[in-house]
């Protein structure tokens, strides 16, 4: 018995280092492998989702170059799955992928398990003296967490349609299903709206999404199998929106696109009935561009300074008893749960769930609504304690230029956790974070990858398996790579603009 249980760690010990990431959840390694150099010939057994195919070609064009002009004769990669996947209704992820010296052979229950199969099958590939192969294996694999998403921010800096599509293509390889838009914020409001079109055209001045990009964008995530989460920040961060529209305002003040990057604290009001009315017309809009059931309205880092700074404001405030222990003291912090009501009643008429950064938490909020924790894990804790869904982002901001393993470690359900089953039930995932106070378009693949790919294997792969961060560093390199290959640019941009720096492409004429 004891020798049988050496021989079984030795062979774990033994089993060949792979550049898998998120490490599956189970895997047999064989001794044998298949080769690539005639090309994989394609057996779909189900045609229900031709995102299916679409992904194959690609994930095929980038194994093994060009497709044939004449049908493939190669071994066969076998293709079957039971339905088409619905990323909204977080439907089965789940696929199993079995390599032989034969061919390859995918099952799924849906079409979105057999999307995250490619990914892994694209991983598997080694090189050996110039020739490409795939190592026999048998994988069983399915995700941790429903919820694994990455926030771009184009709102602090614009990022162009092909930023957005490259960083898809990043988020596919490996295993990201959401992208939460962050469309609009201080420095600009992102996407054309047609019922209040100042809002792009003074707020997007320096850049926006018209709806057809914005069609577009969604379309190409979900054949990937990722869904599209759009961010309305509100009520603060919207110095935009009352540039473009000063009814807004909470002050008579005017204000052009705010400039700094700094936290401004400058609040829509919530107290007039106009604001509601703007904010109903927006939405409806929003919601039937965006079809995803989730709709994300921000609420974060508002300290309430001009609501309390405001007398008619305080009044609204003090005659509805929106007031602190002492019977005095104006509380922002009901107001702004009396304008989540608002926007919550907005949305459900809409049949979207509400999502919100973790300051709108509070004893009376409804607990539909989903809280994501930025400023610490308390705020997920307290959120599923009181019975909300809730998203992990603290530990994954990206933009804070931290070494990978600070972000690897952060886990939404770390072992050992106090919260019942029923409380970790509602702890959905969490995100990525990339804001752009610091980084523009050219740059901020560089700061997404490959560190985001950490914080992905984080939320799908298991617990037990994450633990080991020199290995996570090695694979992180080999992954880097891949991604590149797929089209980001977070290699080759730094490259680039140091080399400009050393050497402007335009010299002469150059002179400072
Ligand atoms: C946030 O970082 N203010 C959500």
């Amino acid at each position: 018995m004891v020798l049988l249980m050496g021989l079984a760690s030795f062979a774990s010990l033994a089993q060949p280092s792979h550049n898998l990431m998120p490490v599956p959840a189970e895997m047999r390694w064989g001794t044998g492998r298949l080769s690539l150099k005639a090309p994989l010939k394609l057996q779909l057994e189900s045609t229900a989702d031709p995102a299916v195919a679409a992904a194959a070609s690609r994930m095929l064009a980038r194994l093994q170059g060009p497709a044939p002009t004449r049908p493939a004769a190669g071994p066969v990669l076998q293709i079957r799955y039971g339905r088409v996947g619905q990323a909204e209704k977080f439907d089965e992820e789940r696929y199993s992928l079995r390599v032989t010296p034969m061919g390859v052979t995918i099952d799924a229950p849906t079409s979105l398990g057999v999307l995250r199969a490619f990914a892994t099958l694209e991983q598997l590939a080694t090189t050996e003296k110039q020739r490409r192969y795939l190592p026999e294996v048998d994988i069983q694999d399915q995700p941790r967490f429903a919820w694994r998403g990455l926030l771009m921010d184009p709102a602090r800096h614009f990022l162009p349609v092909a930023v957005i599509k490259r960083n898809l293509d990043g988020m596919a390889a490996v295993k990201l299903n959401v992208l939460h838009w962050h469309l609009s914020d201080d420095q600009g409001f992102r996407v054309e709206s047609k019922v209040l079109p100042r809002l792009h055209e003074v707020g997007g001045a320096n850049g926006y999404y018209t709806q057809l990009e914005v069609k577009e964008i969604i379309a190409y995530a979900a054949a990937r199998g990722i869904r599209v989460l759009p961010e309305f920040d509100v009520p603060s961060h919207t110095t935009s929106w009352i540039a473009a529209y000063p009814r807004l305002a909470s002050n008579d003040s005017t204000y052009g696109v705010y400039r700094s990057f700094r936290t401004s604290n400058i609040a829509i009001d919530p107290t007039r009935e106009t604001t509601y009315s703007f904010l109903d017309s927006l939405f409806t809009e929003m919601t039937a561009l965006f079809p995803d059931p989730y709709f994300h309205v921000g609420g974060d880092e508002n300290d309430g300074r001009q609501w309390r700074r405001s007398p008619r404001i305080a009044a609204f405030m003090r005659a509805r008893g929106m007031v602190r222990a002492d019977g005095k003291t104006v509380d922002k912090h009901q107001l702004q749960t009396y304008f989540n009501r608002r926007v919550l009643a907005m949305l459900q008429k809409r049949n979207k769930i509400m999502v919100g950064w973790d300051e709108i938490l509070g004893p009376d909020l409804p607990k539909e609504i989903i809280i994501q924790s930025w400023r610490g894990k308390k705020w997920l804790v307290d959120a599923v304690k009181l019975g909300h869904p809730a998203l992990l982002s603290e530990g994954y901001y990206l933009d804070l230029n931290y070494p990978a393993a600070s972000h690897y470690l952060p886990d939404p359900l770390p072992a050992g956790t106090a919260l019942t089953p029923a409380q970790q039930k509602l702890v959905l995932g969490g995100e990525a974070a990339m804001w752009t106070e610091f980084a523009d378009s050219v740059i901020v693949d560089s700061r997404i990858w490959p560190r985001a790919a950490a914080v992905a294997e984080r939320l799908w792969s298991p617990q037990a398996s994450t633990q080991n961060v020199p290995d996570m560093y090695r694979r992180l390199n080999a992954v880097a790579g891949q991604l590149e290959a797929v089209g980001l640019r977070h290699r080759r941009a730094p490259e680039q603009l140091l080399s400009q720096m050393a050497a402007p492409p335009t010299c002469p004429p150059c002179a400072p």
